[in-house]
């Protein structure tokens, strides 16, 4: 009895009592929030703040960095103990359409209209539109102006690639807003709280009369919402881990969505007292209809205790899955392992069977890479933090079908589908690094994988100011490119150089090309951290359009906008315009809360 008793008591006060808010404030913020210093906030302005922002401001807005050693317990708690609780700012009036009804094609009323449905237009993840749907030509790309701006409020990253569908742009924000926009206009027609970020693209599925809207947000919820109205009709934990987060966006086939799953327990384990790790990644196949798995797949094994570590661990799936129905299959491609044992499934393209989600086969293309925020302080031999960021690419040349995969190492890969992912052929494009290499995401068309580099060069400031929050400066001179592979033997096309415009006085400026790429007939879209959104002939790499984003915004929605870096999603090109976020507070990257709208009528 007794010795259950103390179990219990032991077992309550570590895993399940609630972390007091004031505890964690004296721990983790009054260090910096009690000093008289004019540039941080004092507590009694933290006391005036809605606890809701205060949440947002620690999951993914100016106090990431500090929060990322902090359970989501402790988060809500310190959030909750120091913020009001009165509902957050409404939307002005005046940024709702006068019209609210979101109509689609299969209304009577309705006229079919391009779209461009998910991370990719097709389930094969090139990123290609075609001419017909993407209405922009090479005349039309150099007439390209800014039709109008949006901005997130209180937010300092723009990163969730909108999905535009018969007129309708639905997207996610990084304070959790969906908001679904006239897509010509901006203005709003409904929005919608998820509990965490989501830079997930919304994947929009007919249920026949209607769409459900489905995604993924980064604290590892899954929503599904009829697209028509904004309500919820299911959401659900994917994952039970505390840092698991859905980074990658879902797709879906015959009424099944994949979801592919990530998390952020490498930064977690930068924490001293932090058992790591324990997180494994995978993909959750869910039914349309009501969220029930279908399958649940693990890249690695159930996590044992070594000395102080937990392994295998990791190997998470943050980029969306390849659907190749003709085999049946979904590829991911995988991250690194976060604590030993190295598995075999990191840094990997995966084969799963789309039916059980059964691994069919693996393609390793970095063996051994073990990274996380422990590595220093848990003496692991660790790097070289190669994962694969970006998803694999289904295309067909000559007369076979190639994977194209591209890696944190800087390396594209052409790889055999029929022969478990052979490798047919490579090339190196970046130097790779923990930022990338290839970061976000590639392109094909017919001819041609466009591969964009990363490379972002930082060093490490360490400054004795509290108010200086930067972990980092940028190399304003290093990384950058954008690279045009031949489909058919990996041959490079063309190469076209990074373009060095940071201007001095501009901190978190880097020529470095990130974000994930586009392509449509004749013109590939890049943007980079510089703030740049360029887009560039396909058959020589000249730049056609050069429009930087870093400024600031009059806003449909009268919030006040700035552009910074442009770094995770790529151009959404659909009739006759072209979506492109703005703002990226990672990495030291330059904030900014905008998505912006051009077009060329
Ligand atoms: C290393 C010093 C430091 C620590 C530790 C720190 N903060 Fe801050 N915090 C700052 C600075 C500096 C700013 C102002 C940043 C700016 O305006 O760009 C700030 C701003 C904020 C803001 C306002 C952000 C906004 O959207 O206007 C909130 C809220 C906040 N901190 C909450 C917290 C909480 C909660 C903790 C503890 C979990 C914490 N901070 C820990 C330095 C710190």
């Amino acid at each position: 009895m007794i010795r259950v008793y103390l179990l219990a008591v032991a077992v309550g006060t570590s895993l399940f009592a609630a972390p007091a808010g004031e505890e964690v404030f004296k721990q983790r913020c009054a260090g910096c929030h009690e000093q008289n210093n004019t540039r941080i906030p004092s507590v009694e302005v933290l006391h005036r703040m809605p606890a809701a922002r205060i949440l947002r401001t620690l999951n993914w807005g100016v106090m990431g960095n500090v929060a990322y050693t902090m359970s989501i317990a402790e988060r809500e708690a310190v959030a909750s103990y120091l913020g009001t609780h009165d509902p957050p700012n409404p939307v002005p009036p005046a940024a709702f359409c006068a019209d609210r009804a979101v109509r689609f094609a299969t209304d009577a009323k309705a006229k079919s209209q391009p779209q461009w449905n998910g991370w990719s237009p097709s389930a094969n993840n090139t990123r290609y539109q075609s001419t017909q749907a993407g209405g922009i030509t090479i005349d039309g790309v150099q007439q390209l102006k800014l039709k109008w701006a949006f901005a997130y409020d209180g937010d300092t990253t723009a990163f969730a690639e909108p999905t535009i569908l018969d007129g309708n742009l639905f997207t996610g924000s990084a304070g959790g807003v969906i908001h679904a926009l006239d897509a010509k206009t901006g203005c709003i027609r409904w929005t919608y709280d998820a509990k965490g970020p989501v830079r997930a693209s919304i994947r929009a599925v007919s249920r026949g009369k209607g769409y459900s809207l489905l995604f993924g947000d980064q604290l590892g919820w899954f929503y599904s919402l009829d697209a028509a109205t904004g309500k919820e009709l299911w959401k659900k934990k994917i994952d039970e881990h505390d840092a698991a987060r859905l980074t990658g966006s879902p797709v879906e086939y015959e009424g099944t969505v994949f979801v592919p799953v990530a998390s952020w327990e490498e930064n977690r384990a930068s924490s001293a007292d932090y058992p790591c790790c324990t997180f494994r990644g995978g993909v959750a196949a869910l039914r349309v209809r009501d969220g029930s798995v279908v399958w649940r797949t693990y890249t690695v094994d159930v996590p044992k205790q070594t000395g102080k570590l937990w392994g295998p661990s990791g190997a998470p799936v943050w980029s969306a899955p390849t659907l190749d129905v003709a085999r049946g299959l979904l590829y991911v491609t995988t991250g690194d392992n976060y604590s030993p044992p190295a598995t075999a499934t990191s840094d990997a393209v995966l084969a799963l069977d789309s039916k059980t989600g059964k691994i069919v086969w693996s393609r390793q293309l970095t063996p051994g890479d073990i990274f996380s925020g422990g590595c220093s302080r848990q003496e692991i031999a660790c790097g070289p933090d190669f994962d694969f960021g970006s998803s694999a690419i289904l295309v067909h040349s000559g007369n076979r079908d190639i994977l194209l995969a591209g890696q944190k190492s800087g390396i594209v890969y052409g790889l055999d589908p029929m022969r478990k992912g052979e490798i047919l052929w490579q090339i190196r494009v970046g130097k790779g690094s923990t930022n990338g290499g290839v970061q976000w995401g590639m392109a094909a068309d017919g001819q041609n994988v466009y591969a964009a580099v990363s490379d972002l060069a930082r060093a490490r400031v360490q400054s004795n100011d509290p108010a200086d929050l930067r972990t980092s400066n940028l190399d304003p001179n290093e990384g950058g490119g954008l690279y045009a592979i031949r489909i058919a033997d990996g041959i490079k096309a063309w190469y076209a150089e990074p373009q060095h415009t940071c201007p001095a006085e501009r901190p978190g400026c880097s020529p470095a090309q990130p974000a994930a790429v586009t392509v449509t007939p004749g013109i590939v879209f890049s943007g980079s951290v510089d703030g740049h959104m360029r887009a560039y002939s396909s058959e020589d790499g000249t730049i056609l359009w050069d429009f930087d984003t870093a400024r600031e915004y009059a806003t449909v929605n009268g919030v006040k906008g700035r552009g910074g870096s442009i770094d995770g999603p790529g151009a959404v090109v659909v009739g006759g315009m072209v979506y492109v976020n703005s703002g990226y507070s990672r990495q030291n990257g330059t904030p900014g809360n905008v998505l912006l709208a051009f077009g060329t009528d």
